[in-house]
C-alpha cells in the first residue's frame, strides 16, 4: 500500500493504544487499522476499521471525515465525509458501507487489511429516539440505507421495534438488509424493476404501518421523493420524523459554510450548515431539492 498521509495529520492523530490526552473531547483525529474492505456487490464495499476507543463514541447518523488514499498517485485534496454504518464496541471497530464512484472512494477501495486509515470525528448530530416511541419506520434508498442502518442498532439498544423499507434500483443493490434483520428489524424491499418502489406503493405500505400503530416516528435518507412522501404523511397523521441530509462538505466541522442548505423553521426560510447543525434534521424543516 503506497498511501502516506502527510505529517500534519499523523502528528496529531491518535493510534490504537495511545492514551487520549483529552478524553472528554467530542471529536478527534485517529489512525485506524483496516480489518477488511470487501465488495458486497458490484458497486459497494464494506470497510471494517479497528479504531481508538474514543472513535467508538460515534452513534447512528454521525459521520467521520476520511483522509482517503489517492487512487492514481495525484493528491486527494480534501477529506470525504461518510456516515458511520456500524459501531462494534465489543470488537473496537467502526464500519463504513460506501459506493465507489469518486476519487476519494476509489482510493478508499484500495485499502487492504493492516493498512492505516486516518479518520476524524465523530462529527455532527445524529438520530435521536424519543422516550415513548415503541415502533419506528425507516425508509431509505441506495447508499442512504447505509446511513440509516445504525438506527437498527440504536433501536435495539432501546427496545424499539423497526420496520425498514429498503428501496433500490434492483434486488442486487439493496443495501443493509442483513444488518437490519440481524438486529431484529422487519424489512420490506421495494425495487424499480417490478415498480414496487413507486411512490404510490410505498405510500400504501406506510399508511398500513400507521394504521397498525407501527409508526411512532419516521426516518429517511437518500431520496428526495421519499422525503417528500414522508413529510406529507407525517404532517397528515402527526408522525414526527428525522432526515439525514446528504451534502458536499469541505471542512466538516462548521468553519467553511460550503454545506449550507435551506430549511423552513417556524414558517421562515433559514440557512443551516449540514455538517454542524446536522446532518440529521427535523424532517418537516427540510426543504427538498
Ligand atoms: Fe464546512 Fe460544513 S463543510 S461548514
Amino acid at each position: 500500500m503506497s498511501f502516506e498521509p502527510s505529517d500534519k495529520y499523523t502528528d496529531s492523530a491518535l493510534r490504537i493504544g495511545d492514551t487520549d490526552p483529552y478524553p472528554q473531547r467530542l471529536v478527534g483525529e485517529f489512525i485506524g487499522t483496516v480489518v477488511s474492505n470487501d465488495w458486497v456487490n458490484p458497486e459497494y464495499k464494506h470497510l471494517i476499521l479497528k479504531v481508538h476507543p474514543h472513535a467508538l463514541k460515534a452513534y447512528a447518523g454521525q459521520m467521520f471525515h476520511l483522509l482517503c488514499p489517492s487512487p492514481d498517485g495525484a493528491e486527494v485534496w480534501m477529506r470525504r465525509p461518510m456516515s458511520v454504518y456500524r459501531v462494534d464496541r465489543t470488537e473496537g471497530q467502526v464500519e463504513f458501507l460506501y459506493k465507489t464512484e469518486g476519487r476519494g472512494t476509489r482510493g478508499m477501495a484500495k485499502l487492504g487489511p493492516g493498512d492505516d486509515f486516518n479518520i476524524a470525528g465523530p462529527l455532527g448530530h445524529g438520530f435521536k429516539l424519543e422516550p415513548g416511541w415503541k415502533n419506528i419506520v425507516v425508509l431509505g434508498r441506495g447508499v442512504g440505507l447505509a446511513t440509516l442502518a445504525p438506527l437498527s442498532q440504536l433501536a435495539a439498544e432501546h427496545g424499539v421495534g423497526v420496520t425498514a423499507i429498503l428501496s433500490a434500483r434492483n434486488p442486487d443493490v439493496v443495501m443493509s438488509k442483513e444488518l437490519f434483520e440481524e438486529l431484529g428489524a422487519k424489512t420490506i424491499t421495494v425495487v424499480d424493476t417490478d415498480n414496487s418502489s413507486a411512490v404510490e406503493n410505498v405510500e400504501t405500505i406506510l399508511e398500513d404501518l400507521i394504521a397498525k400503530g407501527k409508526a411512532d416516528a419516521f426516518f429517511t435518507c437518500g431520496s428526495n421523493r421519499l422525503l417528500k412522501l414522508m413529510q406529507r404523511l407525517g404532517e397528515k397523521h402527526h408522525v414526527p420524523g428525522q432526515v439525514a441530509m446528504e451534502q458536499i462538505m469541505v471542512c466538516g466541522f462548521g468553519a467553511c459554510y460550503v454545506c449550507m442548505r435551506t430549511f423552513k423553521v417556524d414558517g421562515k426560510l433559514t440557512l443551516k450548515r449540514v455538517c454542524r447543525d446536522g446532518p440529521v434534521f427535523n424532517m418537516q424543516e427540510a426543504v427538498g431539492w
